[in-house]
């Protein structure tokens, strides 16, 4: 048996922060409020400092296998860590890609040697193995990319999203933007030229006729599904009308950068779905505050700057933003644009809840001990170069953010401290609590 005591931090939950010193018993939280003569191995001196639940990201590229000049899971889960993210979700577009029970079963071998926080895969659709994916039970959820984007993930036909959505269970994610207009949008503009042709292409109405599209297979089928990387109010809208199993997500390039940053970043902010219009940036922030969206993950895509300096549009679409995704919400708090309590809901409470994660989503007795201890005053540079993920730069590069992470912690133990980490192994596969879905 061993006991960790967090002393006098101020515990960050959906619905209030709390001053509570917290006991942790071989990795779970035992007790907030332990009476003052409980007994531990270690005790951490928490006063002064926030207590945030660790953020589950439920949407990260992490490279390996196949790509791993640009990322892998050790140096993903290393900056997952610093940016206090205790459990992340990834994405099938590696290589090769997940979309065989053969190559999940190797993603998770890898993961277990080298993760420092928790992960889970998503199983990727392709159009033909939906025979594997309604048989495979230790995915996280479906990818399918309706829609195509980094790799070569697309499944655009009817009859095939109509069989994958009848015959599977696991709850479906999806990157929505209109494979029909988006091409046709490109061949008006003869591929894209400069880089703002990027949102020209992928703009507003291919992301919400794509969500719409999706949404009506959801509502049809029943089935679970998420709408990943919510980028514009014309999808906000979509949402509006939706069964209360389609849920959302927003993430910080589509909260912090609009068509406007094309000009002093380039194709450091080239993603899909594109930028949107800085109205567009206002309505996903929103609809984040007004619950439409649920959850806040990252879609960190990292490439190296080489790649993304090339001219558009042979520049590769994605950004690197895990290492930065607490100290962004919570300088955000500082901008007075969210609050603490938000940031507990968006990015643990939420997505535990949205996947049925078991053991997971927040400062509560009984549930894994993830969390970082937080210097809200503190500020840190955002520097290329000085960055934990492989491709080495950040769009926020010469930004200062207020809030910093000044340690993680995975089921009691520590995976980060000030540029510390822990080894590698730490990480165990995420469990679900899945009734019917
Ligand atoms: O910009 C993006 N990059 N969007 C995606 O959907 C994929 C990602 C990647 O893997 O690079």
């Amino acid at each position: 048996m061993s006991r960790l005591l967090i002393r006098g931090g101020q515990c960050v939950r959906p619905d209030g922060v709390t001053q509570q010193s917290i006991l942790i018993e071989n990795g779970s939280f035992l007790d907030f409020d332990p009476p003052t003569s409980a007994q531990a191995d270690e005790v951490i001196d928490a006063s002064g400092k926030h207590v945030f639940p660790g953020l589950i990201d439920d949407q990260v590229h992490f490279r390996e296998p196949g790509l791993t000049h640009k990322e892998d899971l050790r140096t993903g889960s290393m900056a997952a860590a610093k940016g206090g993210v205790t459990a992340f979700m990834e994405m099938p577009n590696t290589s090769p890609n997940t979309t065989t029970a053969a190559a999940l079963t190797a993603k998770l071998a890898r993961a277990k040697r080298s993760c420092l926080v928790d992960y889970g895969f998503f199983a990727g659709a392709t159009g033909q193995n939906t025979a594997w994916l309604r048989e495979e039970s230790r995915a996280c959820g479906i990818k399918i990319f309706i829609g195509s984007s980094t790799g070569d993930l697309l499944v655009d036909e009817q009859e095939a999203l109509e069989e994958i959505f009848a015959q599977t269970s696991l709850p479906i994610a999806a990157h929505c933007e209109d494979e029909t207009l988006v091409r046709a949008n490109a061949a008006a503009l003869d591929g894209g030229r400069v880089i703002s042709d990027h949102s020209k292409i992928r703009n507003a109405e291919a992301a919400a006729k794509s969500a719409a599209r999706t949404i009506d297979l959801a509502r049809r089928h029943k089935h679970r599904f998420h709408l990943l990387h919510v980028s514009s109010a014309a999808e906000c809208d979509v949402l509006q009308d939706r069964p209360e199993w389609v849920t959302a997500e927003a993430c910080p390039h589509h909260l912090f950068f609009d068509t406007t940053d094309y000009d002093h970043l380039g194709s450091r902010v080239q993603m899909n779905p594109a930028l949107k219009s800085p109205e567009d940036k206002e309505a996903v922030w929103a609809a984040l505050q007004d619950g439409t969206i649920e959850v806040l993950a990252t879609d960190h895509a990292p490439h190296t700057l080489e790649e993304k300096d090339q001219p558009y549009p042979r520049s590769p679409s994605g950004l690197p933003s895990i290492e930065w995704l607490l100290p962004l919400m919570l300088n955000s708090v500082s901008n007075g644009r969210c609050s603490f309590e938000q940031i507990a809901a968006w990015g643990s409470a939420n997505p535990a809840k949205v996947w049925d994660l078991k053991g997971k989503g927040g400062l509560y007795t009984g549930l894994d001990a993830d969390f970082s201890i937080v210097d809200t005053e503190e500020s840190s540079e955002v520097k290329d170069g000085c960055q934990v993920t492989k491709c080495n730069w950040s769009p926020w590069h010469g930004s200062t953010l207020r809030g910093m992470v000044c340690s993680t912690w995975v089921r009691g133990i520590r995976a980060y401290q000030k540029d510390q980490f822990a080894d590698p192994g730490l990480g165990a596969p995420l469990q679900y609590d899945r009734g019917d879905s």
